[in-house]
């Protein structure tokens, strides 16, 4: 079965083509990417209309050099996916309308996919992960904790009650003057300052939950930062670190609370997985290790290509939909918003764990 997939919720305009060969087993046969980073950087951060627009620009070239690269033509494919939301709303409209124009025209299934549960399906792509485990989810746009049972089968452990870390770490790098997106460079910064200097809190730690919440941090360390600005580079440097440590100590204590509420509502994971774009940072990978094993699972980390915002990731979970005859009506709408428990699950096939 060979499925198309396009994103567009974000800042990327992604297609790719993937093959399913059977459960949790899948080749990727073309995935590109193109960022808009270069298009947003000037303002600190994502412009809808400029993603929007930008979009419409590179779509079709994107797929074609999809198509092109997989010698895949339209007739050979099974189906044709996109992200549906959630995400910004003008990105999403240009992909899903592409998306729908294909289908129409060559007589193939339309899957929408919810654009979180590719990022919860794609350890499945990548490393063949059976179900049910515990996905961390960290992005610029997400911060999830969620038990994956099944296709369309997901229970929400816990997320941000205000910002994403990875919007933390942009906005602390635009606080510093580092640039955007600001994860990357606050953690190289991080490498070289002392993570002790500032006594930066840790929200939410100690709750029994598993939400996070990263405004009160943010702010925290503005206010450090204005008490000693001018900044030199080594402050810069130990905010950097201090800010990142902060983020890590939180990420521990949610995380131990996720995976003890997985183990009580769900039973052992199969593995802890992470997704999105801050799972690239080293500091909280190493964590990442360690708290699976304190869980006695694995850890299961995507090439980051793959956990940040890609066509894979869709093309793979249209085909999984796909495979349980879940497909969607041309006139499917997008969505801005569009939490998982609302991802409608096969009747027909009980979830791994019943
Ligand atoms: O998944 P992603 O590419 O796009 C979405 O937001 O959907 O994630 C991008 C986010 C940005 O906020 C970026 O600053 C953050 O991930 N990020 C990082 C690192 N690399 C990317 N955060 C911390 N450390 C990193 N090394
Ligand atoms: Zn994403």
């Amino acid at each position: 079965m060979i499925v198309l997939g396009i994103e567009t919720t974000c800042d990327e305009t992604a297609a790719a083509l993937v093959s399913r060969t059977g459960d949790a087993c899948g080749r990727i046969l073309s995935n590109i990417v193109l960022s808009q980073i270069a298009e947003h950087a000037e303002y600190g951060g994502v412009v809808p209309e400029i993603a929007a627009r930008a979009h419409v620009e590179a779509l079709d070239r994107i797929i074609a050099t999809a198509m092109a690269e997989a010698k895949c033509t339209y007739a050979a494919l099974d189906g044709v996916a996109a992200a549906a939301g959630p995400g910004l709303i003008g990105g999403v409209i240009v992909g899903l309308t592409t998306a729908k124009a294909i289908a129409l025209t060559h007589n193939k299934p339309l899957i929408a996919v919810n654009h979180l549960e590719a990022h919860a399906l794609t350890a499945r792509l990548t490393d063949g992960t059976q179900f049910p485990y515990c996905l961390f989810l960290a992005s610029g746009g997400h911060t999830q904790i969620l038990a994956v049972r099944g296709v369309g089968d997901y229970v929400r452990l816990g997320t941000t009650v205000d910002d994403a870390i990875g919007e933390a770490f942009d906005k602390t790098a635009k606080l510093l003057g580092l640039g955007y997106p600001g994860g990357p460079l606050v953690e190289k910064e991080a490498l070289r300052g002392d993570a002790a200097r500032f006594g930066l809190p840790r929200p939410m730690s100690g709750r029994h939950d598993a939400d996070f919440s990263l405004s009160g941090l943010k702010t925290a360390l503005r206010l450090e930062a204005q008490k000693i600005a001018p900044l030199s580079d080594q402050d810069v440097a130990d905010l950097c670190a201090s800010f990142q440590q902060a983020v890590v100590d939180v990420v521990i204590d949610r995380l131990r609370g996720g995976l003890r509420m997985f183990r009580e509502r769900v039973g052992t994971p199969n593995a802890l997985v992470c997704a999105g774009g801050v799972a690239a940072n080293q500091a909280i990978r190493k964590v990442l290790h360690r708290l699976a094993a304190e869980a006695g699972t694995q850890l299961v980390a995507p090439p980051p290509a793959l956990c940040t915002d890609n066509g894979a990731m869709i093309a793979w979970a249209g085909a999984e939909r796909l495979a349980l005859g879940l497909t969607d009506p041309l006139d499917v709408a997008p969505r801005a918003r569009w939490p998982l428990d609302e991802v409608a699950k096969a009747t027909t096939k009980p979830s791994a764990i019943g």
